[in-house]
């Protein structure tokens, strides 16, 4: 047997049979039907999925996932609100635990904003006796835990948590009608 024999060879058998590599056959077979039909479908789809979503607004999802972010915060501050009353926060000035923790967590998070004494600073004077939003302990709690974003006062509600918040509160309403000198009232005059 010659070499030249044993040689693989890459060609087509003369009658268009599969080219042979070394006893490997390849066959060119068409892609099967079903195969072809996911490949197309896919793409098809996702044009219709890229203009539907993206493009024609046909489900604003953000619009949806707004919608569903507001219901939730609704939800919350209504259960915090149902547990949470004017008697239950100022009982809650009894526990001196309670204050302290308050009044450390005032000293860390709202006084840059709101002075070392809340005599205010960028935010409003916490011991005078006007208030912007409401001066009952509830709606301190309130102001609080929402925040007034567009003024620049942070919601704590959801990186403090209501406890948290509580504490806090129970050491405001401690300042409250203290009269720091600091910056002028503002708001309405609370008696
Ligand atoms: C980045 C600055 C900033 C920080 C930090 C901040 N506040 Fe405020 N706060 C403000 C501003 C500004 C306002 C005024 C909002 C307005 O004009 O409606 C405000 C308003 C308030 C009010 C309402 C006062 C009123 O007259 O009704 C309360 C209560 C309050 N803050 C408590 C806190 C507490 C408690 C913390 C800490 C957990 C805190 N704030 C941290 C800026 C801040």
């Amino acid at each position: 047997m010659s070499a030249e024999e044993t040689r693989p060879s890459a060609q087509s058998g003369a009658h268009g049979e599969a080219p042979d590599y070394d006893g490997i056959v390849e066959h060119d077979n068409h892609l099967p039907r079903w195969w072809l039909m996911t490949l197309f479908g896919a793409i098809i789809f996702s044009v219709g999925y890229w203009l539907y979503y993206h493009k024609l607004e046909g489900r604003p999802q953000r619009a949806e996932l707004e919608a569903d972010e507001k219901a939730l915060v609704e939800a919350r501050d209504k259960a915090i609100a149902s547990r949470v009353n004017d008697e239950s926060l100022l009982a809650a000035r009894a526990d001196a635990a309670a204050m302290g923790r308050g009044q450390d967590l005032y000293k860390t998070t709202c006084a840059a904003c709101h002075g070392e004494k809340g005599e205010g600073k960028i935010g409003p004077n916490l011991t005078d006796a006007s208030w912007i939003h409401g001066g009952k302990p509830s709606q301190i709690f309130m102001t609080v835990t929402r925040g007034v974003p567009e003024k620049g006062m942070v919601a704590w509600g959801p990186s403090l948590g209501a406890a948290k918040v509580q504490d806090v509160v129970v050491y405001l309403l401690s300042i409250k009608n203290t009269q720091v000198v600091g910056k002028a009232p503002e708001g309405t005059p609370e008696p």
